[in-house]
């Protein structure tokens, strides 16, 4: 029978909701710092950054505008196939708008600097990048990423929107899974 018992699927903890909600506030203040005198479009990514615009959102002051996209570089596994694809466009004209990226995690960089050249290729004012998390291999693209949240070890995680084929996106808090689920 299936366990029904997440805790028995995670390996550990690495940020704890309160952490999370510390971080995203920290980032928030940034944000708003930097753009005082502009109004931002968070361009959220499906879905993985559904939990981190959420609360990003809400912790902001500036007036902001959100839209969504849905790409897709992953199958159901763990590994980046580095062809993207787009699952659902943006409903927003970019045109002079200063559009800031609000992604849950950067891995490989491929899906987030593909993202940026399409939509910098749509005539916006400015693109911006925040990441809730970010992995180690990330640095080997040349990726300019104004705001990250957490560089964290190359281990795969779970949990406040990250998903392991579909599942674990509800926790808020992100983990790290044990290795008898995925190997
Ligand atoms: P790249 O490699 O293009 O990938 O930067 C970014 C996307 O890959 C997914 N991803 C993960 N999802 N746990 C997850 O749940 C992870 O550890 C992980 N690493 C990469 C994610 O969808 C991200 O947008
Ligand atoms: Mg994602």
């Amino acid at each position: 029978m299936d366990s029904q018992d997440v805790q028995a699927d995670l390996k550990h903890v690495l940020f704890t909701k309160e952490q999370i909600q510390t971080r995203v506030a920290e980032l928030a203040a940034q944000i708003d710092a930097d753009y005082q005198d502009r109004d931002v479009l968070l361009v959220g990514v499906l879905k993985g950054a559904v939990m981190v615009m959420a609360d990003l959102s809400r912790a902001l002051h500036s007036h902001v505008t959100m839209d969504w996209m849905a790409v897709s570089s992953y199958g159901s596994g763990t590994q980046s196939s580095g062809v993207v694809r787009i699952l659902k466009d943006l409903e927003t004209d970019l045109m002079g708008k200063h559009v800031l990226i609000v992604e849950d995690i950067i891995d490989s960089g491929l899906t987030l600097s593909w993202l940026r050249a399409n939509l910098m290729s749509r005539g916006p004012a400015s693109v911006e990048i925040c990441t809730l998390l970010r992995k180690p291999d990330a640095a080997k693209v040349e990726i300019d990423v104004k705001y990250v949240g957490y560089e964290i070890p190359n281990e795969f995680v779970v949990g406040y929107g990250l998903d392991f084929a579909e599942k674990y996106r509800n926790l808020d808090f992100i983990g790290t899974l044990a290795p008898h689920i995925y190997e």
